[in-house]
């Protein structure tokens, strides 16, 4: 690859096979989520805090899933539960995975010691012991597979015991120093943590990333050598390349080219920081893949959203967790959605905010259309100017274009949904669903007090309140009728100064309700 440059220090050793695609046989993958993260000064535990809607421990996680041929084991602790929730939710659809060990850390001794509380997850059963070890830091979202591939290359190119990913940094405070032999080969000798360095060695702007492949048979042997007396009394997983160091064991690096890749996330500057470069990555993977975004600066997706082929994105789009769009859209400018799944070919404007909701192809939303989850919107369906609906299914070719609020129904095809109707589905306790069938026309106003069925093709008068289910092909109108008095408006425009004189009077001597006023004016007439 030629984004890195590898140093060396070979001897003989034995082979792993590498598929560079796939998955890697015998290599196993320790990811630590255990930390607090006292420096981000929050009540949730660091590898919680998601990074472009994605907990951080799910980038490591996943990237550990996608190589490891064999198991791959999470080390947590802090909020121990959560973490193992937010994994389980992350990885129960994926199908014949290598099975994700969660192993419990109960005290934060350090980094050795988090990856020792592994060791019975790959304990020599049936499979043998894994010939290698990926081991990776829970905050590091940035981090590529493709750089892990590389790493994995140099240390079997160098029969390496350890390889270490490192980055040269501009401002190095904080990270973990690279100490390099003085020989011709420039090694690595040791990591000195910042806290432990010498002023020479702060000095020095090489920093160990936290991803490292070790060589399985030295592994847990050597982490049972560490030795805690250090600035801040734990057990250093870094101390195993002294270790390796001392023994002759041949120690391989590889230097990232781009020194983005390594941040660590320790602080809500960094956090913030990661955000950026992942929103980044993640709209030149949609424009390389054929989406359009008229301004990709205000375009927000989340790492976990797909977006099909000629869809367009104008700006201030923000897509959100699982959601997922299909080819030929158009999204216009101030909507959000969230874990929704659109078709192809649908046409959403401005201003729309939907949550767990699925959209056919071809449909048409808003604007202003706001869908709560639970909502199918059938192919050609269209949902316009002020709609609100939740848990209802819109049936194909169906229109509700105008102020509405349909909630539990289910709403058949090729239904009109008159402008201002709503679905009462709320008697103050309970929910209540609504049911209308093919072809129905409601008029606009129209109440439906649930549960109620309107029959197909049936028609709805204007300013209905429906009560009762409705048969088919029926009209309902159920509304008070009219009345008409010839000038009666002429004359009461007469009384009108008059009575707002008296009745003013009326109110501050009497304290009489304004309601009165009305039936005064009538007993005058
Ligand atoms: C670590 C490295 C440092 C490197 C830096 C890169 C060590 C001793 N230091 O320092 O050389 O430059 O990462 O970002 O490894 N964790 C546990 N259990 C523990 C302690 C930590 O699981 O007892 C987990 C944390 O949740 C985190 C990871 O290990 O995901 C790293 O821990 P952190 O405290 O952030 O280490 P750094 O001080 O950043
Ligand atoms: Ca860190």
């Amino acid at each position: 690859m030629s984004r890195m440059r590898a140093t060396e220090i070979p001897t003989g050793k034995k082979q792993v096979s590498f598929d560079l695609q796939g998955k890697i046989a015998g290599l196993a993958v320790v990811v630590m989520a255990a930390g607090l993260g006292k420096r981000m000064r929050s009540k949730q535990a660091k590898v919680l805090h998601r990074v472009a809607g994605q907990a951080m421990v799910l980038y490591s996680v996943g990237l550990g899933l996608r190589v490891a041929g064999d198991r791959v084991a999470v080390v947590v602790g802090h909020q121990a539960d959560l973490v193992r929730q937010v994994i389980d939710r992350a990885t129960s659809g994926m199908s014949g995975e290598a099975a994700i060990a969660i192993v419990e850390q109960r005290e934060q001794l350090g980094t050795g010691h988090a990856v020792l509380q592994s060791r019975p997850v790959f304990a020599v059963g049936k499979r043998g012991a894994p010939s290698n070890y990926l081991i990776l830091n829970g905050d590091t979202p940035l981090l590529q597979e493709s750089t892990v591939r590389e790493l994995l290359r140099v240390h079997r190119e160098n029969h390496a015991t350890v390889t270490v990913l490192t980055a040269v940094l501009e401002d190095a405070s904080g990270y973990g120093r690279v100490v390099r032999a003085h020989s011709p080969g420039r090694g690595v000798s040791r990591i000195v943590e910042d806290r432990d360095a010498n002023a020479e060695e702060r000095a020095i702007r090489e920093i160990n990333v936290g991803t490292y492949v070790v060589d399985g048979e030295f592994l847990f042997s050597a982490l049972e050598k560490l030795d805690p007396s250090n600035a801040q009394g734990e057990y250093y997983l870094t101390d195993i390349i002294h270790l390796a160091a001392e023994q002759g064991r041949p120690v391989a690096a590889v230097v990232l080219d781009n020194p983005d890749e390594g941040l660590g996330v320790n602080t809500r500057r960094q956090l913030a920081e990661a955000e950026q470069v992942v929103r980044q990555q993640i709209r030149e993977r949609w424009l390389d893949a054929g989406v359009t975004m008229i301004d990709p600066a205000s375009t927000w997706v989340d790492a976990t959203v797909t977006i099909g082929k000629d869809t367009v994105l104008y700006p201030n789009v923000t897509l959100e967790g699982t959601t997922a769009i299909g080819e030929d859209c158009v999204l216009r400018s101030s909507t959000r959605l969230t874990n929704c799944i659109v078709g192809n070919g649908v046409e959403i404007l401005d201003h729309c905010l939907f949550t767990d909701s699925h959209i056919e192809d071809d449909a048409h939303l808003g604007p202003f259309v706001h869908l709560r989850p639970g909502v199918v919107v059938r192919k050609k369906a269209k949902v316009g100017n002020f709609v609100e609906m939740k848990k209802t299914d819109l049936g194909e070719g169906s229109k509700a274009n105008h102020l509405s609020y349909l909630g539990d129904a289910t709403i058949g095809k090729g239904v009109n949904i008159g402008a201002g109707t709503i679905t009462c589905n709320y008697d103050g306790a309970r929910k209540f669903q609504t049911v209308i069938g093919d072809g129905v026309f409601l008029g606009s106003d129209t109440q439906l007090i649930a549960p109620v069925t309107v029959g197909a093709r049936a028609i709805i008068a204007a300013g209905t309140t429906v009560t009762e289910d409705v048969p088919e092909d029926a009209l309902v109108i159920a509304r008070v009728a009219q009345v008409n008095r010839a000038g009666w408006a002429a004359r009461r425009r007469a009384l009108q100064v008059g009575v707002d004189r008296e009745t003013t009077a009326t109110r501050l001597t009497k304290k009489q309700p304004l309601v009165s006023k009305g039936k005064q004016a009538k007993k005058r007439k």
